[in-house]
């Protein structure tokens, strides 16, 4: 069984390759500017878990899929989960200058090319897959029910959904539950339930199979943006390569400001068996997504 290390290596090795690396000073017609390649780059390339392209590509092998057909699909959640990034970490966003332990893009590059760096990638992303899906025919239907998850996941009731409310509660909402819920639903868990959705219909998955993903991507994705929430109060500025302490600076509605320390780990507890019930149909395979969800409730960075 590959872990997590392993599938972030693939995707790192696919991600040198794809956006295009352009060499200094050069733009020509039909080509990218070397300066948008670089900005694009700067961010794929600082770092990052990978843990949303690691877990599509994981699903592939649990459901007995085609692991290198699923890598390009793979590579694109990871720069459009990028791009969710330099744009929360914007100015008029959560003004942020430090993301995976370097300047945030917008310091580097300035805010209007940080700006065109993210919509660069998630453009890139639906090139990226739209390419893979036209290069396999015989697989044109399995590809666009992938990348219509994956839209999905990314937008306007999910991902964006989240970060349009996320920002409406700055100051806000106070302690409203409902609010904080639909929040990280959006603008986390949605990134990791739809990835896992478009793994399964790359492998022709049954109903079944996509309501387990689905429970458990769900669960994952809430636990996870509760543990990001008490790594802002408890964690190590070092480790997490973001700046702390900012929610509670930026009146931000979190697991912490509406449950406190203790109740947030009161709900990680819950999740956790959330997410590892969701996987009991799965029996051995699920190997890769329980130590995952294990290795969450602890987690430093
Ligand atoms: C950060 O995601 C954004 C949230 C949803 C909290 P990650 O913690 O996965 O960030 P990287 O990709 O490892 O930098
Ligand atoms: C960001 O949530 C979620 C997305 C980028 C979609 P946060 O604002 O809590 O993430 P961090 O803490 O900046 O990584
Ligand atoms: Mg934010
Ligand atoms: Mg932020
Ligand atoms: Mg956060």
């Amino acid at each position: 069984m590959k872990g997590l290390k392993e599938y972030a290596q693939v995707v790192n090795a696919r991600l040198e390759q794809i956006p295009e690396s352009i060499p200094e000073g050069r733009y020509a017609i039909g080509e990218m500017p070397w300066l948008l390649s670089r900005s694009m780059r700067y961010s794929l390339s600082a770092g990052g878990k990978r843990l949303r392209p690691s877990m599509l590509l994981a699903a592939v092998d649990m459901l007995g899929g085609d692991a290198a057909f699923a890598l390009d699909f793979a590579c694109a959640v990871e720069m459009i989960h990028t791009y969710s990034l330099i744009h929360d970490d914007l100015p008029g966003m959560d003004n942020d200058t430090l993301r995976r332990g370097r300047p945030t893009n917008h310091v580097v590059f300035g805010e209007g090319q940080a700006i065109l760096a993210g919509d660069g990638l998630l453009n890139c992303a639906f090139e990226t897959m739209l390419r893979a899906a036209s290069a396999r025919p015989e697989r044109v239907m399995d590809s666009l029910l992938a990348i219509r998850e994956i839209a999905t996941g990314a937008g306007v009731t999910g991902m964006i959904a989240g970060q349009v409310m996320d920002l409406y509660c700055e100051h806000n909402c106070v302690g409203d539950v409902e609010a904080l819920e639909y929040i990280q639903h959006g603008k986390t868990a949605c990134m990791f339930i739809y990835p896992l959705r478009a793994a399964a219909h790359l492998c022709g998955a049954d109903e079944q199979t996509l309501r387990a993903l689905t429970d458990y991507g769900r669960a994952y994705g809430l636990l996870f943006q509760a543990t990001d929430d008490l790594l802002d109060v408890t964690g190590d500025a070092g480790a997490v390569g973001k700046m702390l302490g900012k929610d509670a600076e930026s009146g931000k509605l979190t697991c912490i400001s509406a449950y406190g320390i203790e109740g947030t780990r009161a709900l990680v507890e819950r999740l956790h068996r959330q997410a590892r019930d969701a996987l009991a149909g799965f029996g051995d395979r699920a190997g890769f997504f329980l130590d995952l969800v294990d290795a969450m409730v602890h987690r430093s960075m």
